[in-house]
């Protein structure tokens, strides 16, 4: 055991991790587009896209979005579409409506400029203390911690932390030893853009090296101050609570064509994919076939369904499979089916889809001509 380290004896010495940290993040960190922005617009719409997903389906997302909006009079002014799909694709659609909503305040009460205090950025919509923080400190290189998944796992490997993260005593913990490390790396004398590197160097370590499964331990750059190393702990910190089982979903949905245009509607605002559009599509009773299901709900005779496709997909605790069916109408479309709006091929495409109803968009048949697929 490390006689530097004794986090549950004594308080950790920084000092001694803070230069590796900062000289690994130098030589070994990916060169991501946004490292190499200094505008916090395009700061702030990275890690604003990185909540929640990862770095690889961020990319092309980020290199779209600040060719198409480039500053935050842009965002602030842009039509809700056209946000939303900039957006599709990416999941939890929130994220776009409070990046914009944040757009027109910073417009309004910040005459457009993207505000320098932590207390005023943490004040917009959709920013939390970490992404604050991250903002802060990447954008502005002041000395405001960050802790997220990535860094909980690097903090509780390193200081030998085994408690749960969740619990408050010890989520308080991990933000004040992030404090410590990134206030005495902004004490590093001689270090160009010292926080933004060391917060940055956390979530990298996290994300390449210190991962969930099979770490690579030998690379790490600290590996000689880990206590969970030192201990054999490495694979059980940390210790978080087991994930409840995922919740399976069974619903049907339609791709109703007539007169060379299909059905679609919009979700309402509020709820999940709120503004978005889909397919109908109705919740399948346990023990329900879908067929009747649909016959039932939104009123399609079930002769005139086929089989097109089934769809598997997860999003947060659930687990959802979407059987979809095309279906030819040659009643008048205005009878039944519910709210909704006939559009061709072409208009389709300018709306924004959920994941799910984007390939079934993708999968639309020639008329007669549809096989079925299952993805
Ligand atoms: N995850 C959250 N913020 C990030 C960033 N700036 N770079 C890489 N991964 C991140």
């Amino acid at each position: 055991m490390s006689a530097i380290l004794r986090p549950d004896e004594g308080s950790p010495e920084p000092r001694r991790l803070v230069p590796l940290l900062l000289d690994w993040f130098v030589k070994d960190a990916r060169d991501l587009p946004w490292r190499r922005a200094l505008d916090p617009y395009a700061i702030w719409v990275s890690e604003v896209m990185l909540q929640q997903t990862q770095v690889k389906t961020v990319l092309p997302f980020w290199e779209r979005w600040m060719r198409e909006l480039p500053d935050i009079a842009a965002a602030a002014g842009a039509h809700p579409e056209q946000l939303h799909k900039l957006w599709e694709g990416l999941g939890y659609y929130t994220r776009v409506r409070n990046l914009q909503k944040a757009a027109q305040q910073i417009m309004q009460h910040h005459g457009g400029r993207f505000p320098e205090s932590f207390d005023d950025i943490l004040a917009l919509p959709g920013i939390g203390r970490y992404t604050a923080g991250a903002i802060s400190s990447i954008a502005f290189n002041r000395p405001t911690p960050i802790v997220d998944g990535n860094v909980v796992r690097v903090l509780t490997r390193l200081f030998g932390i085994g408690g749960d993260p969740g619990e408050k005593r010890i989520s308080d913990r991990l933000w004040q030893i992030a404090e410590t490390l990134v206030l005495d790396a902004s004490r590093c004398s001689g270090r160009a853009r010292a926080c933004s590197h060391l917060n940055q160097s956390l979530m990298e370590l996290g994300a390449l090296v210190c991962t969930p499964q099979a770490p690579l331990c030998f690379s790490c750059p600290v590996k000689a101050y880990c206590a969970a190393l030192q201990e054999d702990r490495v694979a059980l910190l940390p210790n978080l609570p087991k994930r409840a089982k995922p919740t399976v979903l069974h619903f049907a949905a339609f791709a109703a064509e007539w007169d060379g245009k299909w059905l679609v509607r919009q979700r309402p605002s509020g709820g999940v994919n709120a503004h978005l559009w889909e397919f109908p599509n109705v919740e399948i009773p346990a023990g329900m076939d879908p067929a009747s299901a649909a016959t039932s709900a939104l009123g399609f005779s079930p002769e005139t369904l086929r089989p097109l496709c089934r769809i598997s997909h997860a999003i947060t605790r659930y687990r959802i499979t979407l059987t979809v069916f095309a279906c030819d109408t040659t009643q008048s479309p205005e009878a039944g089916f519910g709210q909704g709006l006939w559009l061709t091929g072409g208009e389709l495409q300018a709306l924004s889809f959920p994941s799910a109803h984007k390939k079934i968009l993708k999968q639309l048949p020639e008329s007669g001509s549809a096989r079925f697929f299952e993805t």
